[in-house]
């Protein structure tokens, strides 16, 4: 039912000879495997689904900050609250990186940040989660950052050239989140009764929403196919939620903690792993807004922004007054 409300005729691909001498020209140098540069010709949607794509992206890693900074003042060792602060700092830099990307498409930082302000432009849908106790960091790590290795490893090859050298940086970046959060798993899933308890229920709660950071599945998803002949999806959401379990499983087993999953199971003929879809009606809610995070979240974003109002304010006086200085000086 929802597959004929979300539908559009975004998912149809235009056809070679819908297109204008300049669009072939353009898919040309896509299917060669050019990158396109941000003073290169480009068709509107091309532009806009970038955009979005971006945009969503930077803010994902912005609001991503929030869960995590949630732990740093309660890490359980210094080693782990110096880890924890250059991890979330990371994100703060995956998000800078990704609005200057943007910024090269013709948006500024401020307009895309005014749009998820207004609630018109989304963040991944994780992020509206809690983190309950020190177990979901790890878990946050694992799951969460594995989940974004998996989406990202493939943009490296996106056709945009600034998304695709953010990508390479970021995919560096990310593997170390990935393993500290699995190094906290190793630790609670081998530590006392209690701690493995947290282990496993961290893992019971968010294993679900993780799947769901892949996007809907393919037959219900509204951008993809123009997108992959854009080159701006490499994979199909389904493709990538696959590779994530099929890798995941044995690291749970590995840590003696069991996916909340009954009909997990190896699939021979597939050569991965058959498991549940996540509850799409829970995804398409929290998108919406009423996860159990998203007004939270909001509303320590907004602060934060009009609480820097005057640092960026200063930062512009600042400047103004040093090209005062140069042009009088000329
Ligand atoms: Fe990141
Ligand atoms: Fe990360």
């Amino acid at each position: 039912m929802y597959a004929q409300m979300v539908k559009t005729d975004a998912n149809k691909v235009r056809d070679l000879s819908e297109m204008t001498e300049e669009e072939r020209a353009f898919q040309a140098r896509i299917d060669r495997g050019e990158k396109i540069e941000p003073t290169d010709w480009m068709p509107e949607g091309y532009r806009k689904t970038l955009i979005r794509q971006i945009g969503q992206h930077a803010h994902s890693e912005i609001v991503g900050q929030l869960p995590e900074g949630n732990w740093i003042t309660r890490a359980p060792t210094l080693e782990r609250k110096a880890i924890l602060l250059a991890k979330v700092q990371d994100e703060a830099g995956h998000g800078l990186y990704l609005y200057c990307a943007a910024e090269t498409l013709g948006v500024s930082r401020d307009e895309l940040i005014e749009l998820l302000h207004a609630g018109k432009m989304k963040y991944s849908s994780i992020f509206n989660y809690p983190t309950l106790t020190w177990a979901d960091i790890g878990a946050v790590g694992w799951l969460v950052d594995g989940a974004a290795i998996m989406n990202q490893v493939p943009l490296q090859r996106t056709s945009f050239g600034p998304y695709s050298r953010a990508m390479i940086r970021i995919c560096k970046e990310e593997s170390f989140h990935q393993r500290q959060g699995y190094d906290i798993m190793m630790k609670m899933a081998n530590g006392t009764a209690e701690q493995r308890r947290m282990a496993q229920d961290a893992l019971d709660r968010l294993w679900y929403p993780s799947l769901m950071m892949f996007g809907p599945s393919d037959k219900d998803s509204v951008h993809s196919a123009q997108s992959m002949a854009w080159k701006i999806k490499i994979n199909t959401n389904d493709e990538l939620r696959q590779k994530f379990v099929d890798q995941t499983v044995s690291q749970a087993e590995y840590l003696g903690l069991t996916i909340p999953d009954e009909n997990l199971s190896w699939n021979d003929e597939k050569g991965g792993y058959d498991f549940s879809e996540p509850d799409w009606s829970e995804f398409f809610e929290v998108l919406s807004g009423n996860g159990p995070c998203n007004r939270e979240r909001m509303e320590a974003r907004v602060k934060a922004w009009e609480e820097g109002s005057w640092v960026r304010d200063a930062l512009m006086a600042h400047a103004n007054k040093k090209e005062a200085a140069k042009t009088a000086a000329e």
